[in-house]
């Protein structure tokens, strides 16, 4: 029989989130989507794993309650349970994953572990019912930075990934810099709006490779441009003249180099479609420079920001797709801190 509809539930980090969806043949349909952010670790200026946890557990059943809700329906209408199993904080995972697993049980339900990272991969799906691979995929987050041909559904060639820092890391790290809060990606980018461009001057890592076509040409590296700020910041006479710039040229380095190399990669595989997400695909200015460099090359396909930053309802959709494909989680899945995507190809250079 057929698994219609689906609940997911999303615990990887700070936001306690639950969704309802249900296949309109094979396309995921939204029913109720509720997302709790965790205000706690604003003052901590970052995450802080034991909190994330506790704060989770206050609050999972009464997310559920509120998503079934929402979506006008009671337990017993729910066909199959998604839920991230990682990668992740994993005290916070578990709570959502013995949540998960206690309905399933308890419900008689199918059960799968969801890799949250799949999960960004299928967001915009709830909007876009007709996305079907191939594409290429830019998956910008605060945790991870990728760029992925996927040829079909659950089937990742890595093409490139960070070194070091992820973009939305960059983001973050920088605006705590320039004195704004955390997480700081979107007010970064809303200080660059008034920031005049070129006035610094800051590198655009690994840019030069796109060109020489090195086996490096899609690889990224942040840290050095968020040290190159570091240094811009310290030697900065006048910090409050100079912060909206230095905001500007920041996010325009960033901006450089993952539309050049996301073009390079649209080119060379000769895709059509090109698909970003994670967190970071929030930004304007960034979806803006795609939108005009893909012109003539590929679509640009960019979920609203409600569904790309962390949310349950694309764990939901790649749990619909997986349990389609009669895959299945046991009781005994576990948590997991980092891990490649399932069915990821990556080629020696990329070790
Ligand atoms: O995907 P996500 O919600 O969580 C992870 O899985 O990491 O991504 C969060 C990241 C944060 O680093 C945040 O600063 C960044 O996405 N972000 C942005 C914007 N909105 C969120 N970065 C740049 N510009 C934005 N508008
Ligand atoms: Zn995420």
């Amino acid at each position: 029989m057929p698994i219609d509809r689906i609940l997911g539930i999303e615990t990887s980090c700070d936001e306690t989130s639950a969704a309802v969806i249900h296949l309109d043949g094979r396309r995921p349909v939204l029913d109720s989507l509720i997302i709790l952010s965790q205000d706690v670790h604003r003052i901590f200026g970052g995450v802080v794993p034991e909190l994330a946890g506790r704060e989770h557990l206050r609050t999972i059943g009464p997310v559920v309650d509120r998503a079934l809700a929402e979506a006008q329906i009671g337990l017993g209408a729910i066909e199959g349970i998604a839920v991230t199993a990682g990668p992740g904080l994993v005290g916070a995972l578990l709570v959502g994953l013995m949540y998960g697993k206690t309905l399933a049980f308890q419900l008689g339900l199918p059960l799968i572990g969801v890799h949250h990272l799949e999960g960004h991969l299928f967001a915009p799906t709830l909007e876009l019912p007709d996305l079907e691979p191939p594409f290429v995929a830019l998956l910008v987050s605060g945790g991870h930075t990728l760029l992925l041909d996927v040829a079909a559904w659950g089937q990742y060639q890595l093409l490139g990934r960070t070194r070091d820092d992820a973009a939305g890391e960059a983001f973050d790290k920088v605006a705590s810099l320039l004195g704004l809060g955390y997480p700081g990606g979107a007010a970064l980018e809303r200080l660059a709006k008034t920031g005049r461009p070129g006035r610094f001057r800051l590198p655009r890592p690994m840019l030069r490779e796109v060109a020489t076509g090195g086996p490096d040409r899609f690889a990224f590296s942040f840290s050095g441009l968020k040290t190159a700020v570091l240094r811009a910041v310290q030697s900065s006479a006048d910090i409050e003249r100079d912060r909206a710039d230095l905001a500007r040229e920041f996010q325009d380095a960033v901006v450089d180099v993952l539309t050049e190399k996301t073009t390079a990669a649209a080119l060379e595989l000769d895709r059509r479609t090109v698909v970003v997400c994670g967190g970071v695909a929030c930004n304007q200015t960034l979806h803006d420079r795609l939108t005009e460099r893909l012109a003539g090359i590929a679509r640009l396909v960019v979920a609203s920001p409600r569904l790309n930053t962390d949310n349950a309802a694309m764990i939901a959709a790649a749990g619909a797709w997986h349990l389609g494909q009669g895959d299945r989680s046991g009781l005994d899945l576990e948590a997991f801190d980092s891990g490649p995507l399932p069915g990821m190809l990556v080629s020696e250079a990329q070790n």
